[in-house]
This record gives structure tokens, sequence and C-alpha cells, in this order.
């Protein structure tokens, strides 16, 4: 009986769909954690791997995003970008929560899946949030129906079955002993809605738990009967814990998967495909894959690849640039947007954009005004993704992260082909190196179109150099003065306390769940 229920539904949401083409789409934001530009297949087809074969097809079936980057290089600050559509600089968010944070995201920002939910979409969150896990600060409170996820980075905790990461973590019944670079004081908790549902997380389930619980959502979404009028649209937006360690991948399936990474990628990319394919029983929606910031080199054969982007200058001078510093390695993201009859098929752009236009373009394309009372850097890019226009952003600044300089500080520019540093700084590489932190006056510029691996910059004398300076320390003090002239900027509560940490039972060594087994 239910399951005819649910055919005449299905049936009669078509029905509307069709009468209705001014319904709102649904939209499927997923961020991948620590993904390296280079780990999708379809970036670099000449390295002829087979690690994203779902990610692949929603590219041919899509819009490729060559040069697209996360709002920032590391992750608090860039989700918090990416939902407030604002420059750390202005929401407040310009370094990561810890697991004793009392406070996140300020109260006085305003999330898109917020306004979306106003305007009467279901709101739904799988994944990790990282931006404040107390009280008004979680998930629920900050726009969304439902949450089920881990409040921070999956190496934030103990669990009983590590996975790959370096140095290698040990199971929370050991806890008392030491155990350099992991963080062991609490168990990772699972969160559902409000609630601790599992501590110590068990990691090794968590993709499928994270599958079924998306595949269910766009799933009921597609088939409530309970909604009275059209269709609810929803948004889902899914932080994947991939591709950040510890790494849980199973056992390979395909022998041409020879590394803990590349199962991992391939275990990511299934659940994208899973996701994919739930959606395509939706009607009207659009899936937008990107990543957080660039690979954690620090990892060893642990982290991604930054494919051509390697940063040179800096690598030759000691230390990484990948995540946490400003070279391409850093925040060049893949990026995928999918579709089916609204973006045009098998396309590419290398239009300039950034995940500070998600918030903007989705608000545009749900026809949702966005709030009149604070500045907003994300543009638009809805008419690059469904009309092919090319202009993307004029100018888009890279904050710094961590490698060098104050963090959130506006140091890096990009202008079209011309990327200007004023501080450089490297991040750890692989067994730990690092780089001195280095001011320039005048900046450094590279020319990204002949030089994408940031190796020369350019001779400080020619004219090209001297017009793209002008130009770009102009823009830089417009910007500057802009913020600096914000009434709308918050500032973001940093204090920690131990007591702030989320824990199923605080008389637990690690928290661990006494009653839940
Ligand atoms: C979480 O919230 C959703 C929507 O508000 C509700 O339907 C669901 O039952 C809740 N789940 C739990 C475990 O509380
Ligand atoms: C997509 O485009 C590429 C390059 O233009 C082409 O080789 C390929 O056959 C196309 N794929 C499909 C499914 O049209």
């Amino acid at each position: 009986l239910h399951d005819l229920n649910y055919c005449t539904s299905v049936i009669k949401h078509k029905k509307e769909d069709v009468n209705h083409p001014n319904a709102k789409p649904n939209f499927i934001i997923i961020l991948a954690d620590d993904i390296g530009w280079g780990d999708l297949d379809a970036n670099q087809p000449e390295e002829k791997a087979n690690n994203t074969p779902y990610l692949n097809l929603m590219a041919e079936q899509g819009l490729r995003l060559t040069d697209f980057h996360s709002p920032a290089s590391t992750c608090s600050p860039s989700r918090a970008a990416l939902l407030t559509g604002r420059y750390g600089l202005r929401n407040g968010v310009t370094h990561n929560f810890a697991v004793g944070s009392e406070a996140g995201l300020p109260l006085s920002e305003v999330t898109f899946p917020q306004l979306l939910q106003k305007a009467g979409y279901y709101t739904a969150m799988i994944g990790k949030w990282h931006l404040g896990h107390n009280g008004p600060y979680s998930p629920t409170n900050r726009g969304f129906d439902y949450y089920l996820g881990i409040p921070y980075s999956n190496d934030m905790g103990c669990t009983d079955t590590p996975g790959y990461d370096l140095p290698h973590c040990l199971p929370c019944v050991t806890y008392g002993s030491a155990r350099a670079g992991c963080y062991s004081k609490v168990g990772l908790p699972l969160i559902e809605n409000r609630s601790i549902v599992e501590q110590p997380l068990d990691l090794w389930t968590l993709t499928e738990q994270y599958q079924s619980a998306a595949t269910r959502m766009i799933r009921n979404a597609r088939y409530d009967t309970s909604v009275k009028t059209n269709r609810q649209p929803y948004l889902l937006y899914l932080a994947l814990a991939h591709m950040h360690v510890p790494l849980a991948p199973p056992p390979p399936q395909d022998a041409t998967i020879t590394d803990v990474y590349s199962a991992s990628l391939r275990e990511m990319d299934n659940l994208v495909g899973a996701v994919k394919s739930a959606a395509d029983e939706t009607d009207n929606t659009l899936i937008w894959f990107t990543g957080d910031n660039g690979p954690w080199e620090l990892k060893c054969q642990y982290a991604g690849s930054v494919g051509p982007f390697k940063g040179k200058w800096q690598t030759s001078r000691g230390g990484g640039s990948a995540k946490r510093t400003t070279w391409e390695g850093g925040h060049r993201v893949p990026t995928v947007a999918y579709w089916p009859g609204r973006i045009p098929a098998n396309t590419t752009s290398s239009a300039l954009l950034s995940g500070l236009d998600i918030f903007p373009t989705l608000l545009s394309l749900a026809r949702v005004t966005p709030p009149s009372d604070r500045r907003v850097d994300g543009i638009d890019a809805s008419n690059i993704l469904l009309h092919g226009e090319e202009a993307g952003h004029e100018f888009l600044f890279h904050p710094n992260s961590g490698a060098a300089g104050r963090f959130g500080d506006l140091q890096t520019v990009r202008a079209g082909k011309h990327k200007a540093f004023y501080i450089t700084g490297a991040a750890e590489a692989c067994g730990g190196a690092s780089g001195r932190q280095q001011l320039h006056d005048p900046p450094l510029i590279f020319d990204l179109e002949h030089d994408e691996a940031e190796e020369t910059p350019l001779q400080v004398q020619t004219p090209e150099y001297q017009a793209a300076a002008l130009r770009i320390a102009r823009r830089r003090e417009e910007l500057l003065w802009d913020i600096a002239t914000d009434e709308s900027v918050s500032t973001a509560d940093y204090s920690t306390d131990d007591s702030a940490a989320p824990c199923c039972d605080p008389g637990h060594a690690v928290c661990r769940c006494s009653t839940l087994g």
C-alpha cells in the first residue's frame, strides 16, 4: 500500500514539475576534505589514473571548473566562507576551531542554508561541520533541519580501530600512553541533530553511514507525501570525511588500486556515485562537487596530488606548497557542476571562481533575495554554470591560512592570469621540513598562464609587471578599505575549555558512550 502511494505521488510530482517550470531546484553541495586538484582523473587524463570514474562521468555529463578555488587553505575558514559568501576578515573565522572551542561561526553571520530554509527548502547536512559544536553554534541552529556527522576533523579524537595516518594513531583503549600527532583526549563523536549517537565513532563504517543517510534523505524528499502543495525543494550539504587522514578504505576490489590513498579516493568516488544515482531519480537537481583546501603534504603517501600546481618557487626554498599555503596547491580544488538539462554536458570552464560564489549562486538559482544588511564577496556564477559565460572574478584574494602572516589577512591576490604575493611561506612537507616566511615589497607576481607551477616571478622592471602590480595594489587597497568600513564585520570567539568538548560520558577517560554500548 505504501509503495502504491509513493507511485501516485511520483506521478503527481512529475506533473507538477512540468506545470511549474519555475519550481525551485534541489541543491547538493559535496565538499571533499584535503583533496588535491590532481586527484580528479578528468583534470589530468594524461596520467591515466582510474580513481574517480563517477566524478569523471559527472564531468562528462556536466561542467568541469578548472580554475575554481577554495575560499581559504584550511578547514574552518574555508567552510565559514562557503556558507556565508564572505572572506574570513568579514565573517570572523580566520583559523580552525578546536575540540574544546566554546563558540564557532559568529551568530551574527547568515548562512545560505538559513536563507534557503526560510524560503521553504528542506535542508540537511551530512558530514564534517567544524564551525562550532556547542548549543547555538551547531548545524541544526545554523540553517539545517537535519544533521548527521562529526563536529570537526576525523583526526580530532581517538577511535578503537584507527585508520591510516602519520604518525600512526593508537586506539582509544590505550588512552593514557603518549601518542604524538594524534588527538586523544576525547573519542571522536558522531552527532545526529543535537545528540551524540556514537563515541568513539567507528571510522570504518562512516562512509556507509553517510551514504545511507544521504540517499535516504534524497529519496524521502523525492517521495515525501506529507507536503501539501508542491514538492518541497531540498538542500543537501554533504561534507565528506574523505580525503582527510585517517583514511579507512575497504580492501580494494580492483587490482589496479594498489595504495591506500587511491583506495580511499575510489571509496569517496563510489559515495559520490551513489548520491548521483539517487539524485538522478529526482528532477531538477544541481550537484556541485568541490574541495575545502588542497592536500596535507605532511601526511606523505596519505596526501593527495596537486597536479601541475607545484608551487616550485616555495618548494625549491624548502617546505610544502599545498594545504595552509596560498600557493595554487593550497586552494585550487577539483570542481564539477552537474545538472542534467540545465548545465551543458561535457563542458569545461576556466572562469576564475571560488567557494565564496556558492552562496550568491544558489540564492540566485532559487530566486531568494540576498540579505541587504551585509557585503558579500562571492559572485553569482549562474551564467557561467548555465550559459557558458566566461567572466568570473576580476580579482580573487587568497587569505593567509597558517603558513605565513596573520591568519585571514589578504596578502595573495589573483587578477586574470597574474597572481601577486605580498608574503610567502611554506607548510610542513612530508618529513616535517618547513620554509621561512618572507615579506615581498614589491610583491612577487607570477603569470599562471605560462607558469602554473609558480616557479619564476615576473621581472619587476617589465611593463607587464608594473601594470599588474598597480592594478592589484589599487584593488587590494579598495577591498581593505571596504572591509575596514564594513559595519557587518563579525568577530569569532576562539576561547576553549575542556568542558566544551562533545562528551557522551564526561566520567569516562575518552568520553565513551557507556550506555549505548
Ligand atoms: C532529527 O531531526 C529531524 C528533522 O528535524 C527529525 O525528523 C529526526 O527524527 C531527528 N532525528 C533524531 C535522531 O532526533
Ligand atoms: C566529451 O568531450 C571530449 C573532448 O572534447 C570528447 O573526446 C568526448 O568524446 C566527449 N564525450 C562525450 C560523451 O560526448
